[in-house]
């Protein structure tokens, strides 16, 4: 294998350069951090899984005209997406009540919220990507108001699509963190959705049972992170046979499959 140039290592994945100009690779590891990577720790197999469960989230997302980096997957661990300039906010999207806006506001986890809640915090790890308002954003440059005109609409898109696909397979979509980036075309930039969208940057709980199945355990030292995650893969239909603990190439399985 040709050595590729590494670009940024980060806490749950590795940037390295695409093949052609203006791709990324994204390698997604099994490296698990919470709290400002106070806790470390690792999640077997949860990069393969959040590998195929960001496949899928974002391919259907792109079907609803949501623009999107990922251009497609390339094996277990990898995808290749469009290089884009990360727009330094995190996007928090609440529909019910937990993690820090319960701690910060006094709010029982599980209350729902009257209306959808969007949130944004300041990208910067030294810092604690500390939770900012959209003043802060205008005051120090971090995004124009077309780019958060365009910003906000996409995550509330975002939010009824997947609050609804989840809904579906039986699990509430209780809070999730949405990155963006500017993808140049010439000298127009476009504001496209980047990063994730898997169990590590959602609160997913089960209809019935309000059991979590997020990074939630991980954090909460509650155990059975594995499954958990496994079992969003499941309902999903990413996993080839019920009750399978394996996640697997689907094209290389339906191939298997039809000879
Ligand atoms: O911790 P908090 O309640 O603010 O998190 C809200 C949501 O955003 C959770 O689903 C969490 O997984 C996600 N999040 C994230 N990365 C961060 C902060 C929050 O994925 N740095």
């Amino acid at each position: 294998m040709t050595r590729r140039r590494k670009i940024y290592e980060g806490k749950a994945k590795i940037l390295y350069e695409g093949p052609e100009p203006g791709t990324i690779i994204q390698y997604f590891k099994d490296d698990a951090t919470a709290f400002n990577a106070q806790k470390k720790g690792t999640i077997n197999g949860k990069g393969v899984i959040n590998n195929r469960i960001s496949e899928h989230v974002f391919t259907r997302l792109a079907h609803i005209g949501i623009p999107t980096h990922f251009i497609r997957r390339l094996n277990m661990r990898e995808q290749l997406v469009k290089q884009v300039e990360i727009v330094p906010i995190e996007v928090i999207v609440r529909n019910v009540a937990a993690g820090t806006l319960s701690k910060r506001l006094g709010i029982e986890e599980g209350t729902p919220l009257p209306h959808t809640l969007l949130e944004y915090c300041y990208k910067d790890d030294s810092l604690g990507d500390p939770l900012i308002a959209e003043e802060h954003i205008a005051c120090f440059g971090w995004a124009t108001q077309e780019e958060m005109q365009d910003i906000s609409s996409m995550a509330i898109r975002v939010n009824d699509f997947m609050s609804g696909m989840f809904a579906g397979i039986g699990i509430r979509l209780v809070d999730f963190k949405l990155e963006f980036g500017r993808f140049f075309d010439g000298d127009f930039a476009r504001i496209i959705l980047a990063d994730e969208i898997s169990p590590d940057g959602c609160r997913l709980w089960d209809i019935e049972t309000n059991e979590k199945l997020d990074k939630d355990r991980f954090r909460r030292d509650l155990g059975g992170e594995v499954e958990a995650y496994q079992e969003v893969a499941r309902r999903l239909g990413l996993l080839p046979d019920e009750g399978s603990s394996e996640i697997m190439d689907l094209d290389a399985h339906r191939a298997k499959k039809s000879k």
